[in-house]
C-alpha cells in the first residue's frame, strides 16, 4: 500500500502480513511444488514498512532494521542479493526499458513481521517493492506483468498484489480468485521462539485429495456468524509442522483452554492464530499468552 505519492520525496509503504484461514495440500507436483487450495486474508495490524528514496550513486541499496523482539530465532535477515526485496527490485529493472535505473534507490525495510512464521512477511515485502518501484520509477508496468514477476519470486507473492482482502489461491498459490466473503475478524497471532522451514514442512506433509474443498469453507464464510466459518477452517500443514516443532502443539494446547471461536496454524508455521469475538476478548487472550512467555504475540483484525 503506497502511503506517500510525491515521487521526489521518500515513498513510505506498508507491507501487510497474511494468514491462511484454509489451506489444503491437494497433491504433490512433478516440479517439486504442491498443488494447493488456500484462502488467504491480509492482516491490518501486522506489517513491515518500506521507505524508498532516491540516491545519487545509481545503485540499489537495502537497509534492514529489525523491530521484532530478539527472542525470535531465525529473525536476522541478510540485506544481501538473496533478499526478496532486492530480487524484486532487480526483476523490475530487468524487464523495464534497457535495464538501466531511472535513478538509484535506497530501500529501508523495517521488519516487524516475524520470519519463518507462515505470515508471508518476505513475500509481502517483495510484492510491495514491485508496486512501490513501479510507481517511484514511473515505469507503468501493468498489473498482469507485476503478477507474473511476483509468481516467479515466490508462490505467496501474487496474493499481496490482489486488491481483495480475502483471496482463494490455487495452483502452487499463484492463481488468484478474489473471495466474496470477507468478514472482519478479531485475531490473536502468536509465534513461538523457533520458526519453521517451508520446504521441510511441505516434505513432511501428506496431500489430502479427498478432504473438504475450499468451496465448502467459502460457503460457510458467507454466513455472517463467525462460529459457522470457524468450523470449516483447515490447514493440511499443521500436523507435519507440529511433528517438526513441538512449540506449535504447546500453543495449540494453550489455546484449547481459551473460549475462542477457533485456532489454527497459519501457512507452514510456526505462527498460530485464534479468532476471538471482540477486540477486548483478543486483548485478554493475548495478555494470557504473553504471560506464558510466548516470544511474539499481537492482536490484529483482518483487512477489509
Ligand atoms: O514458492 P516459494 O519459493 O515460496 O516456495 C518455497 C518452498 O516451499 C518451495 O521450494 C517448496 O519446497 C515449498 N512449496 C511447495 N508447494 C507450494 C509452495 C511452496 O512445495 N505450493
Amino acid at each position: 500500500m503506497v502511503v506517500e505519492t510525491r515521487s521526489t520525496a521518500p515513498l513510505v509503504c506498508i507491507a501487510p502480513a497474511k494468514i491462511n484461514l484454509y489451506l489444503r495440500v491437494v497433491a504433490r507436483r512433478p516440479d517439486g511444488f504442491h498443488e494447493l487450495e488456500t484462502v488467504m486474508a491480509g492482516l491490518r495490524d501486522v506489517y513491515d514498512t518500506l521507505t524508498i528514496e532516491a540516491i545519487p550513486s545509481g545503485e540499489l541499496e537495502l537497509r534492514i532494521e529489525q523491530a521484532c523482539p530478539p527472542r525470535l530465532d531465525g529473525q536476522t535477515l541478510p540485506a544481501s542479493g538473496d533478499n526478496l526485496v532486492l530480487k524484486a527490485a532487480r526483476r523490475l529493472r530487468e524487464v523495464s526499458a534497457d535495464g538501466t535505473l531511472p535513478c538509484g534507490v535506497r530501500i529501508t525495510l523495517i521488519k516487524r513481521v516475524p520470519a519463518a512464521a507462515g505470515l508471508g512477511g518476505g513475500s509481502s515485502d517483495a510484492a510491495t517493492t514491485l508496486l512501490a518501484l513501479n510507481h517511484f520509477w514511473k515505469l507503468g508496468q501493468s498489473q498482469e506483468t507485476l503478477l507474473a514477476m511476483a509468481a516467479q519470486l515466490g508462490s505467496d507473492v501474487p496474493f499481496f498484489l490482489a486488491n481483495s482482502p480475502w483471496v482463494l489461491c490455487t495452483g502452487r498459490g499463484e492463481i488468484l480468485t478474489p473471495a466474496a466473503s470477507q468478514q472482519q475478524l478479531w485475531l490473536v497471532v502468536a509465534r513461538p521462539r523457533t520458526g519453521l522451514s517451508t520446504p521441510a514442512v511441505f516434505r513432511a506433509c501428506t496431500p489430502e485429495p479427498e478432504a473438504a474443498s475450499a468451496e465448502v469453507f467459502l460457503k460457510a464464510a458467507e454466513n455472517p456468524q463467525t462460529s459457522l466459518m470457524a468450523r470449516a477452517l483447515h490447514n493440511s500443514l499443521q500436523q507435519p509442522a507440529e511433528s517438526l516443532n513441538p512449540e506449535i502443539a504447546a500453543l495449540r494446547r494453550a489455546l484449547d483452554h481459551e473460549h475462542v471461536h477457533v485456532h489454527q496454524m497459519t501457512g507452514s508455521g510456526s505462527a498460530y492464530f485464534a479468532i476471538c469475538s471482540t477486540r477486548r476478548h483478543a486483548c485478554q487472550v493475548a495478555a494470557r499468552l504473553r504471560a506464558q512467555g510466548l516470544a511474539w504475540v499481537q492482536v490484529s483484525t483482518t483487512r477489509i
